[in-house]
Parts: C-alpha cells; structure tokens; sequence
C-alpha cells in the first residue's frame, strides 16, 4: 500500500534499514536485554565564586556500554554519554564554561531558561573545536525540571542522539520540604530521561536524517532510561518523586503503570501544577517534562511502560509510510522494585502553588503561527519542506519582533499530516485551549514545549520576559529535531 514499502520491502535486513534511512527495524525488534540496575546519573552543583556559581562543562567523545557486551561511540558533557544532572537554585548567577572538545561545531542551549539571547546556546552560539564558550545569566526560573542541549545549526539531531544533552533542576529543597514533596536527589527524586535509540549490529548508534527519518523523525527500537535499557530501580523510599522528561528526538510517550496504578502529577514543564492530579496516564511529546508522585506503599514491583498508538509512527503518514506497527508497541521503559525500600509517611498533597494570574493582562500582540509540511520531491529527497508561516529556519532572517515586558497569544496552527511538539525559547507559557477546549490535566502549570496535534489549533498565553536585545534572536521551532533541522524553526527578537 505505501509507495515507499512497495520498492524497498524485498531489501532485507539492515540494507532495507540504509535505502529507507530507517532504523534496521527488522533485525532489532524490541529488543530484550538482561535488566540493569537504574543509572543515576551524577549531580552537578556547581562552585562558587565572586559571588557566581561556576560550572565547567566540557563536551567529549567516549565510548559507553549502552547494550550488554558491546561498546557505543558516544559523546557527552563531562562524562562520555550524556550529561550529569546540573542542580541549580533560583536566585543564582550562574557561569557556565562549556568547552568543545569534540572535533565538530557544538553549541549547548539551556531550555526552558529565561535568559539574555547572547546566554541563550542557540545556534547563534556556536562553539568551535577547542574553544571555550561562557554563558552568564541570573536564575529567575521558578522552581522546575528543564533540559540543556545541543542546539547546533542543522545538526542538533544527531548530537542530541549520541548524547549532547542532560537534565537540569532548578531547586527549592525547603519549599518540596514544606510542601511535602520528596527532594533528596537519588533517594526520593530521581530524573527519568526518556530516550530511544537505534544500534547497528556492531553496537553503534544508526542515525540519519535522511528520507524518512527526516519526515517521521528519528526513532529507534531501544528504549534508554538516563542512558540504560531495562533498567530497575530500587528506591531506598515507597513515596518517590519521577521528573520525566523526553529527551528523545522524535518519538511521542503515552505513560502507564503496568498494573495501572494512579499517580500525582505535581509538575509540567515549567514547575509546580497549583493542584496536583491525579491520573494513571499521562502523555509527553519531545522535549516535555512532567514531575509525578508515586506511591510504592504496596511494595509491589511495577513498570512504566509506553502504549502504542499514540505519535507520529502510528499515522499512516497519509499512505506514504510503510507499516510502522512493529516499531510501534507497547514498551516497558523500566521498572522499580521497591520490596526493600522503607515506610514513609504517606501524604496526599492537595494544594501546590499559585500560579501567576494572568487572565487581565493586556495583550500586546496576537501571532499565528502554522507549522507545516510541504509534500512533494523537496521534502522527501532534498532539503527542506519544514516551514513556519511558509518561511524556512534562515540564521539571518528574524521573522518575528517581540516587545519585552509584555504579554502575546499565539495561535499554533498545525495543518499538516503530522503532530508537533512546539517549543518558544526565553518564556514560560501558558496553555489556553486545544481547538476551543481544555488544555489537558497535566498542562495546566507553566510549559514552554506544547503539542499541536494534526488538525489541531493550539492557543498559549506567552509573557515576553525582561530581556532585550535588538540583535540576539531566539529561536520557536517544532521539538522533533529532525524537523527543527530541516527548517522548521524561526526567530524572534525582544525589543524595548
Ligand atoms: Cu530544546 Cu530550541 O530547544
Ligand atoms: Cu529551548
Ligand atoms: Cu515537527
């Protein structure tokens, strides 16, 4: 049925996998791998000085041992895969030294940061072989669970893949301890980065932005938790705080408990939920982040497990896309074994925060911005056909002025055959309504990265911030960075 299907599918194997610019689907269908424990990774705090907290990030290559028995090329921030869990508090100055020493151009974006432009890591940052990048900014992100990545022009797909990317936390450890969240890093709190990855036979990552990976976006057959496959975690407590975060380049999660259990979501993007909820499913595009309680009180093991149907490989893509089904199932992503763990008081949390009030603010400007795909030999076989409002990612055309110190509703149009997770660097949104209705219970907090399904018109209620800078842009584009490679991104400067 699909034209693509129809050429290639005699092609075995790997060879099927190359001609397609697919993910050697056939040879590595959900593959199961020997559990492991849970890979915690280490806690970057930083060390003060003249009243600054440095950090020393240094990007490197490494070889890292992702699948049993075999070694992975990689690279990483200060470690060989991935970066460590940088932990940082609201108020703060930060000094970030991130030094290259890969032997490729990087740039390294804080995301879900509101920061001056030139601080930002976009691609307007970039950072040479050898050379050393410093990045300086006051944190005045509330409390939250952000994402710092590659965000190099044109390549940030394939850097973010083999490893160019971590978590980063803005904390307040005696608010979690008022409110009665668990805080402790590793004990009670841990980062749950979700990621997929695809591995040829000698043990290294297959990726390429090619044809139909550069359409569906990458995806991959192995499914990694902070860098590890089927992995177990055994908390040392039965009341634990998961900050879930999608790290991976394409690919949509829909999130379940294998026995279904219920949680407390308490957390979106951009901190705390005024009320948590209470939900026993949840779904995080590229690029989201939800914080969830979950009470392990039974002691019973269980795993979070991602349901098929739901994202970008299950869509047919319009007859073009060969059946996908297989890469498309049900997951167990990893799982926790808390028969040891120890009593904790149990708490049901009831109320979180204030959320800003906005609904009498002035709007200062009204924007629509329509995230499409245009079909056709370009898209397919050439380069771009990813384009915002008609108009391609150019690093030196601004496509939008924004006023700083204000407040603008932007209407996400997606008229396209795919979803896409929309992301607006240097703010904190809010959602409004999904095609005229609720946003979804665990979107009802602050966000920067938003959904926009096929079809779909999404409206957010953006605040501009307080920086400006009549030369630094920053950067709105779709969060599958295969797209926001391919051009579907655009620019924007704040203003006086
Ligand atoms: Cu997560 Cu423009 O980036
Ligand atoms: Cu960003
Ligand atoms: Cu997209």
């Amino acid at each position: 049925k699909s034209l693509i299907g129809l050429t290639l599918l005699p092609q075995a194997g790997n060879a099927m996998g190359t001609l397609l610019g697919g993910v050697g689907q056939d040879d590595f269908i959900h593959p199961v791998f020997p559990k492991v424990d849970f890979y915690l990774p280490d806690l970057e705090q930083g060390q003060p000085l003249n009243g600054k907290q440095r950090f020393t990030l240094t990007l490197q290559q490494g070889k890292t041992k992702i699948l049993p028995d075999v070694t992975t090329q990689t690279i990483g921030i200060n470690q060989d895969f991935l970066g460590p869990v940088i932990r940082i508090k609201k108020g703060q100055k930060l000094r970030m030294e991130v030094t290259n020493q890969l032997n490729e151009v990087a740039a390294l974006h804080w995301h879900g940061m509101i920061l001056p432009a030139t601080e930002d890591g976009g691609p307007h940052q970039p950072i040479s072989p050898g050379k050393t990048w410093i990045a300086e900014w006051d944190v005045i992100n509330e409390p939250s669970t952000l994402f710092y990545h590659s965000h190099t022009h044109q390549h940030t797909g394939s850097q973010v893949w083999r490893g160019l990317g971590g978590q980063m936390q803005v904390v307040d450890e005696e608010r979690d301890a008022e409110l009665g969240l668990p805080h402790e890093y590793g004990m009670d709190d841990f980062p749950v980065i979700l990621m997929d990855r695809a591995f040829d036979e000698t043990g290294e990552f297959i990726y390429s932005n090619e044809r139909m990976n550069k359409m569906q976006g990458m995806h991959g057959d192995t499914m990694l938790v902070n860098g590890r496959a089927n992995s177990v975690l055994r908390p040392q407590k039965d009341r634990i705080r998961l900050r879930l975060h999608n790290a991976s380049n394409a690919r949509f999660y829909d999130l379940v408990f294998s026995d279904k259990r219920s949680f407390q979501v308490i957390a979106g993007d951009g901190g705390l939920l005024e009320t948590p909820q209470t939900l026993n499913r949840l779904r995080l595009s590229p690029a989201e982040r939800a914080e969830i309680l979950v009470d392990l009180s039974d002691h019973q093991p269980v795993s979070l497990k991602t349901l098929a149907g739901y994202g970008n490989l299950s869509m047919g893509m319009g007859g073009m896309m060969r059946d996908t089904s297989k890469l498309d199932q049900d997951y167990d992503l990893f799982h926790i074994d808390p028969r040891k763990s120890e009593a904790t008081k149990p708490s049901m949390i009831e109320r979180l925060i204030p959320l800003p009030d906005w609904s009498n603010v002035e709007i200062a400007q009204t924007r629509t911005m329509n995230l499409e795909m245009q079909m056709g030999p370009r898209m397919m076989f050439g380069s771009g056909g990813f384009t915002i409002n008609g108009q391609a990612m150019q690093m030196e055309v601004i496509n939008e002025r924004l006023t700083a110190n204000s407040f603008e509703i932007w209407h996400l149009k997606n008229p396209s055959m795919m979803h896409h997770p929309f992301h607006i660097h240097n703010t904190q949104f809010k959602v409004l309504d999904r095609n005229g209705q609720a946003p979804y219970p665990w979107e009802q907090g602050l966000k920067d990265t938003v959904t926009v399904h096929r079809d779909e018109t999404v409206r957010i209620l953006l605040p501009t911030g307080p920086y400006y800078n009549n030369q630094e842009p920053y950067m709105y584009h779709c969060h599958i960075l295969e797209h926001e490679d391919a051009g579907m991104m655009g620019q924007f400067i704040v203003t006086t």
